[in-house]
């Protein structure tokens, strides 16, 4: 391990041994709410909601009634809304009942319901992802007020397949941040205990879906963004094999040719049966390239895990529980026929080398110290820290953290750089190799389970277990496994690109095993 990382390493575990009993002080004070039950309606898929309009159970003027119900009670407790659009929504359900009413006269549902697998059906948006009329700000203070003109790609596709948006939800500044919390919106509260965080960047998304406020989310990934906060909130997330769902429309967009390689937009379910469906919708025209509807046989399946990258000292060790649940998981496949491997990938302990490297190599990564009335200007870092205790500030603490990351590109030296990148490429052609079209891999989300709020700086050495997927660009799913104590428990399914139904087949299963998500304690 280089030696700056490895100082950084050991400074951040200091800190985090230090701080912990006061982050943990201030949340044992903090208010103990809980989200009220739910009905029995916001326990169901995605899939089961759009049979349900289909069939007649429900107009989708009900369903989406239903929702924006479910969420106007549990938003107050978690703060996950930036915009809404509720009158817009019911009055787009009015109008799909009346199509659909003219559609069963004429003797023409199937034809509607075919065209549009989804009719009726409310959703919800990671603000980033850009839905048309909502703010589009982000988190970002110098944005206060912009509004979206157009959808992103992917919002498109999924209002053509018939669903109806909802809102837009809370992310940290420019999703540079793997908490959601941000100067313009706040703070973000994680339902199953709401003095931790849901994650982010995609965490107001997690807060809602976990808690049956939403059916399911349109969310993106560049370093995690669905996965953690899939994990911390206890559904399913899949970060997608990049190149085949559109990003179009994305805030922020980078310039950078390798930016499409890193940044994804993808699905988060309640459900494991939703995420093929909307994989499907959400790549459009390039909907083959994930062969979703080729068959996957468990039983010729093979099963690589490690619990860990590196027992080093300066990295944090994985929470006993995700340990235990990744052999537990390789253990169930196992039984399920798939044939479990004990080979290694061991170039994962420079994980956080080869991540750094190939990220920050790219162009034009916003630079959070600029002044955005007069580019030309930097802002001191030092002023920009001070301003968060003394006010003031116009920056997120997140945000200025990945800018010193970004600076001092964690003192990994320059000269290294390209070695890095070199062995990412290696790295990425040795798991792509072994794990074939029949091979997945199981591994951490994070270190732990969702964490409280502002711990993820003395944490951030856990994102190396999901940052470093889009560099690889390789597809990968958040599986819920159970809780420990009140938090849900997740682990990572791997595959090799575009073996992304490998990775869906395999939630399904853990599904079955472990029962999936779980509706916070009430
Ligand atoms: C979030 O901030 C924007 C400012 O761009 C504001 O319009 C919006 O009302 C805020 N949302 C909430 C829920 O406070
Ligand atoms: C298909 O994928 C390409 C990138 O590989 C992307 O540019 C394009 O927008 C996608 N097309 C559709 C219809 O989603």
């Amino acid at each position: 391990m280089e030696v700056g990382v490895r100082i950084v390493g050991v400074i951040l575990r200091l800190i985090n041994f230090l701080l912990h009993p006061l982050f943990w002080l201030a949340s044992a004070r903090g208010p103990k709410l809980r989200v009220p039950p739910p009905k029995p309606l916001h326990l169901r898929s995605a899939a089961d909601l759009a049979r349900a309009v289909r069939d007649g159970e429900m107009t989708s003027q009900e369903l989406v009634t239903a929702f924006i119900e479910r969420v106007k009670e549990v938003n107050p407790i978690l703060n996950a809304v930036v915009g809404e659009r509720y009158a817009s929504a019911l009055a787009e359900a009015k109008e799909v009942d009346r199509q659909i009413e003219e559609a069963r006269r004429n003797g023409k549902s199937q034809e509607i319901f075919q065209k549009k697998p989804l009719l009726g059906v409310p959703f919800t948006v990671k603000e980033s992802c850009s839905l048309a009329g909502m703010s589009n700000s982000v988190g970002c203070l110098e944005n206060a007020g912009s509004r979206a003109t157009t959808d992103g790609a992917a919002v498109r596709l999924v209002k053509e397949a018939g669903a109806i948006p909802l809102l837009v939800s809370n992310t940290p500044e420019l999703c540079l941040g793997w908490e959601t919390t941000n100067l313009l919106n706040g703070t973000t509260n994680n339902p199953y205990c709401i003095s931790h965080t849901p994650g982010g960047s995609s965490g107001g998304e997690g807060a809602l879906l976990a808690c049956g406020a939403s059916v399911f989310s349109v969310a993106s990934d560049i370093a995690g963004s669905i996965r953690l906060p899939a994990a911390f909130c206890g559904v399913f997330g899949h970060k997608p094999t990049p190149g085949i769902i559109p990003i179009e429309g994305h805030i922020p967009t980078l310039n950078d040719e390798n930016y499409p390689k890193f940044l994804t937009v993808g699905p988060m379910t309640r459900k494991a049966e939703d995420l093929p469906l909307l994989l499907n919708i959400m790549a459009g025209e390039n909907r083959s390239k994930f062969r979703l509807d080729e068959p996957v046989d468990i039983n010729k399946l093979k099963v690589l895990y490690m619990t860990e990258a590196t027992d080093a000292m300066p990295l944090l060790p994985v929470h006993g529980g995700i340990k235990q649940a990744v052999r537990a998981a390789a253990r169930y496949l196992g039984e399920c026929g798939a044939a479990v491997s004990q080979e290694k990938f061991e170039e994962l302990e420079n994980s956080v080398e080869l991540s750094i490297s190939v990220f920050f190599s790219m162009k034009d990564i916003p630079n959070m110290l600029q002044d955005p009335t007069n580019p030309k200007r930097q802002r001191s870092l030092l002023v920009e820290l001070l301003k968060h205790i003394v006010g003031g500030a116009t920056r997120s603490l997140q945000a200025l953290g990945f800018t010193l990351i970004d600076k001092t590109n964690l003192f990994i030296p320059q000269h290294r750089r390209s070695h890095y990148c070199e062995r990412a490429d290696k790295l990425k052609e040795h798991i792509t190799r072994t794990l074939g079209t029949d091979g997945v891999f199981l591994y951490p989300v994070f270190t732990g389970p969702a964490h409280r709020h502002h711990e993820v700086f003395s944490r951030a050495s856990g994102v190396l277990y999901t940052m470093l997927f889009n560099v690889l660009g390789l597809p990968a799913t958040a599986v819920p496994v159970g809780l420990c104590g009140d938090l849900p428990l997740a682990i990572q399914v791997i595959a090799g690109p575009n073996q992304d139904r490998l990775c869906i087949a395999v939630a399904k299963q853990l599904e079955i095993g472990f029962g999936g998500w779980r509706h916070p304690r009430h």
